[in-house]
């Protein structure tokens, strides 16, 4: 066949993370430690809001950027936490999952040429969309500041052609919190700056050391700063497919219409699933981080005792030790770690080459998975 395919899309990948899940197919009793999805169920009234909405067949679609009372809730819940406010008339769209809210947003302001800067390493699922929009990637090695973003050399990067830069806090794969002197700075330096600034934020609410600080927050940002977020993580919802962007009306306008020409608006029984989520069932994160600082204690500390340079992470469910001594890379350690010693867990590099020398380890997983899965690391380790 002659036809062809637009190259772009050609050269898309499968993520690493699915490559790795994947082969757990051919591994049945392999201990699992890759997937980022809590493992708690729905809560109950949640999972009973989207039947009920379903039974009273509200199944029809809604306004192109979500249900009113969903965008009242979500302006709600976040506003009265980090001490911003979006309009919902018209700063608020609800997409499916953040997912496409990136999507939307990056499609809405990027142009052929144009450069993003993302902190690596960081969670794949920007790149591609970057790169399907014709920008390039220019990354902010973190590794050699303790995972967080610093501001001066940020600064070194932006050059006329840098059209925005995403934040992601707590950040997919470290699970590191950008800290409050470091992000002071940050909006010293990007006050002033003509780029768009997205934060996702969707791991705000299992913070673990100390309340969560948005960059939203901050006013200075307000004009040029979209912030995406969802109830996937917060309220175990992953295929709900909930998600939001909030940002100046002018711009989210244009995101609104871009998201409409995708999917003309997120399914509506999970939207009234999401609004009982952001009301009644807002308390749901906490129930889950007491479980979280159990586990991320413990694996922590299993990491260190086998002797694994490691950052202890103060949010979301991962974790990312360093396999530099070990003279392999990150990928092969984690192919020989499956098959070997029985344990999955994804390459560092999935998170874009500086994370190259690490694996990410999921702990959203119960404490008997875990301590099989991190017996089986440390036999593996030793035979080194
Ligand atoms: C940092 C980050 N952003 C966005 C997403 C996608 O979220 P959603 O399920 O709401 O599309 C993920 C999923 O793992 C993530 O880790």
């Amino acid at each position: 066949m002659s036809l062809s395919i637009n190259p772009r899309a050609k050269a898309l990948e499968v993520p690493g993370i699915r490559q790795f899940a994947n082969q757990l197919v051919n591994f049945p009793d392999a201990i699992n430690l890759t997937i980022g999805q809590p493992d708690f169920p729905t809560p109950i009234s949640v999972k009973e809001a989207g039947i009920r909405a379903i039974e009273q067949n509200l199944t029809g679609y809604s306004h192109n950027a979500g249900l009113l009372e969903l965008r009242e809730a979500v302006n709600n819940f976040f506003s009265t936490k980090y001490g911003f406010s979006y309009d919902p008339q018209n700063e608020i769209v609800i997409t499916n999952g953040a997912s496409e809210a990136i999507d939307s947003i990056f499609r809405t302001i990027l142009e052929e040429g144009d450069e993003v800067i993302l902190p690596a390493p960081i969670y794949s699922g920007y790149v591609p969309v970057i790169e399907l929009c014709g920008a390039k990637v220019v990354y902010l090695d973190t590794t050699k500041t303790g995972l967080q973003p610093s501001a001066k050399e940020l600064e070194k990067l932006i050059t006329e052609k840098t059209k925005a830069i995403l934040f992601n806090n707590p950040s997919n794969p470290t699970g590191v919190v950008i800290e409050k002197e470091t992000m002071d700075e940050l909006v010293q330096m990007l006050k002033d700056k003509d780029v768009y600034i997205m934060t996702d934020e969707i791991y705000s609410e299992n913070t673990f050391a100390g309340d969560h600080i948005s960059l939203a927050s901050y006013k200075e940002l307000r004009e040029k700063l979209f912030y995406i977020h969802g109830v996937s993580k917060s309220h175990s919802m992953t295929g709900w497919r909930i998600g939001f962007v909030m940002g100046p009306a002018v711009i989210l306008k244009q995101v609104m219409l871009m998201h409409s020409y995708n999917s003309i608006c997120a399914s509506l029984p999970a939207q009234y699933a999401a609004i009982e989520a952001l009301t009644n069932a807002k308390d749901t994160p906490k129930e889950m981080n007491i479980e979280y600082v159990k586990r991320r204690d413990y694996v922590y500390n299993r990491l260190v005792e086998m002797g694994l340079s490691v950052e202890k992470p103060n949010g979301a469910f991962y974790i990312f030790p360093s396999i530099k001594g070990f003279s392999m890379n990150s990928f092969d350690f984690a192919t020989k770690l499956l098959h070997e010693g029985g344990v999955a867990v994804v390459p560092g590099s999935t998170f874009t080459p500086y994370g190259e020398g690490y694996i990410r380890i999921s702990y959203a997983y119960s404490m008997s998975v875990l301590v099989e899965g991190l017996n089986r690391l440390e036999a593996f380790i030793q035979k080194l």
